[in-house]
């Protein structure tokens, strides 16, 4: 392969050494096109198999998406050779420290900062929108006391799809949001509807699956608070009046909500953009953005790196914890990034804050812990040569308990700020002026080439049989041994014996 520029014109020369023929790749910002490479073909070779398709063209094989550009995007850039992350070109840095979380969703989603008086309007319409059916609330009080919040907020976002038939497009024809890329103006209304009620009804179901966890009424949204503010009231306020939450406390939310609501093409996001792609509508979009964010690899990090801290306990333990790391027996959760391989700038913008909220709520008992780890993290070759370095999840996590959050509310508390980023990646991909093509990967084909159908009779068992090969036996949780030791008929009049 070489790089040549051709006429002024980036592109890569490719020789296929299967049958020497000569390809020339055009070369657009530092990228080829996947369906260039699918122009290389030949015919099948020795050891091909038929699933290969080889006489189809060349594929491009990157499990886990290690260097797929799958958008164009205007959001948000990250460099993670040199820890830089913008949203539409503001340093996260200087958002942290000047905008608020509202302006910050406005710059993510309509990509200018807005002018005082479109953010009076955006932050009206938004706390407008703050109020949820009543039907939602009795939906949310049907779950289990002990239901994870999570999985009580990615249930309510999707419900809030049942309420809003008028934004579906099951139901109202499959180019209700595409249509907004040609300046549809009802199009584009109702794709800013559906963005407005998601951010605004956001913090009061995750308040709501909160309040569930404590057997608490639900509160209604106030007047006059902010954001974050209205969200801290919705959590904690029981039967006072002009509830304030602590001045710091709101901040230091807010700004954890601005370092939270975009990350480019995470787990989740690709998560909704796949979802996205099949034209579904935002409630089902934002659920599953959810359900990617949930996962102990993604927003579940927070959460399970204080179980981790909990676990080492004291700072003398974490020489024996490093030991085990080191081993590859643990996973330092907390550390590491796909893509920052030298700092995590939100980590560096975490810190400060961290301090902050400490000076109000006091020291959090596991912060030693945290500092201890982090120092034996910096100093161990393994961590150093795999470039694994403190993520945002590891201080996010020591700033929520210290703020008094249960842990298993550490993924909402990321998922209600990124419906911001989701709702923007969604909004830019309902206005491509290309259209929107269905999401559909690829894979490498390694099992069975085709066979004939075997009777029941003439099956035998392989040889040697793993444990991937059958399922394995289950025990089932309801059993009693009274149940165990009788004897019945089933629904299909089998008689069952009891099983000693
Ligand atoms: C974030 C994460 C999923 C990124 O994964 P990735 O880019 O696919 O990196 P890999 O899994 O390929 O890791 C590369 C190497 O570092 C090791 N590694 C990565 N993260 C590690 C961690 N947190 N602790 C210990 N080892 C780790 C891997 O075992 C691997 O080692 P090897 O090359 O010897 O096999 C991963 O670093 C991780 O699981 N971190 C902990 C969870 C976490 O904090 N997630 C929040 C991210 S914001």
């Amino acid at each position: 392969m070489a790089i040549v520029k051709a006429g002024g014109k980036p592109s890569l020369t490719v020789i296929d050494n299967r049958n020497g023929k000569q390809y020339e790749l055009p070369i657009k910002h530092n990228s080829v096109l996947a369906t260039d490479i699918k122009k290389i073909k030949a015919e099948p070779q020795p050891g091909d198999r038929a699933e290969d398709e080889t006489s189809q063209g060349l594929r491009v094989y990157d499990p886990a998406y290690m260097n797929t550009a799958v958008i164009e995007s205007r959001i948000t850039y990250i460099n993670g050779q040199d820890g830089i992350l913008r949203y539409r070109g503001y340093p996260i840095e200087q958002l942290v420290k000047k905008s608020n979380f509202l302006e910050t969703a406005y710059l993510l989603i309509y990509g200018e900062l807005p002018t005082q008086s479109q953010y009076d309007s955006w932050q009206n319409e938004v706390l407008h929108h703050t109020f949820v059916h009543t039907d939602v609330e009795d939906m949310l009080k049907s779950f289990r006391y002990d239901s994870h919040p999570m999985g009580m907020l990615t249930s309510a976002l999707a419900t809030l799809g049942t309420f809003a038939p008028e934004a579906n497009p099951s139901l109202q024809g499959q180019k209700l949001y595409t249509n907004a890329a040609t300046g549809d103006v009802e199009a584009l209304r109702t794709i800013d509807k559906q963005i407005l009620r998601i951010i605004g009804k956001a913090p009061t179901l995750a308040a709501a699956s909160y309040r569930m966890r404590q057997g608490r009424p639900f509160n209604r949204p106030a007047h006059g608070l902010s954001y974050t503010g209205n969200f801290l009231y919705l959590l904690d306020n029981l039967s006072g009046h002009e509830y304030t939450p602590h001045p710091v406390l709101e901040r230091a939310l807010d700004a954890l909500f601005i370092i939270h609501a975009d990350h480019e093409v995470n787990c989740s996001t690709a998560t909704v953009l796949q979802v996205g792609s099949s034209l579904v509508d935002p409630y089902s979009v934002v659920a599953s953005g959810c359900s990617a964010l949930y996962g102990p690899s993604h927003g579940g990090a927070s959460e399970s790196a204080i179980r981790m801290l909990i676990e080492i306990g004291s700072p003398e333990n974490v020489p024996a914890f490093m030991e085990k790391v080191e081993k590859r027996e643990r996973v330092l959760v907390g550390f590491g990034h796909r893509v920052y391989k030298n700092v995590d700038p939100r980590s560096t913008a975490i810190r400060e804050l961290a301090e902050e909220v400490f000076k109000i709520t006091g020291r959090n008992q596991l912060l030693d812990t945290a500092l201890t780890l982090a120092k034996y993290a910096r100093e161990s070759e393994f961590m150093r040569s795999r470039n694994l370095y403190p993520n945002v999840d590891f201080y996010s996590g020591l700033i929520y308990q210290a703020m008094g959050f249960p842990l298993d509310f550490y993924p909402v508390l990321f998922a209600v700020p990124r419906c911001v980023g989701w709702l923007a990646h969604w909004r830019q991909q309902m206005l491509n002026p290309s259209g929107v093509k269905i999401w559909r990967p690829r894979q490498i084909y390694l099992g069975e080439g085709e066979r004939e159908y075997v009777d029941a009779a003439s099956r035998k068992e392989k040889d040697k049989v793993g444990v991937f090969d059958a399922p394995v036996q289950v025990s089932h949780g309801g059993d009693s041994k009274r149940n165990r030791l009788a004897t019945y008929k089933d629904e299909m009049g089998h008689t069952l014996r009891p099983k000693l």
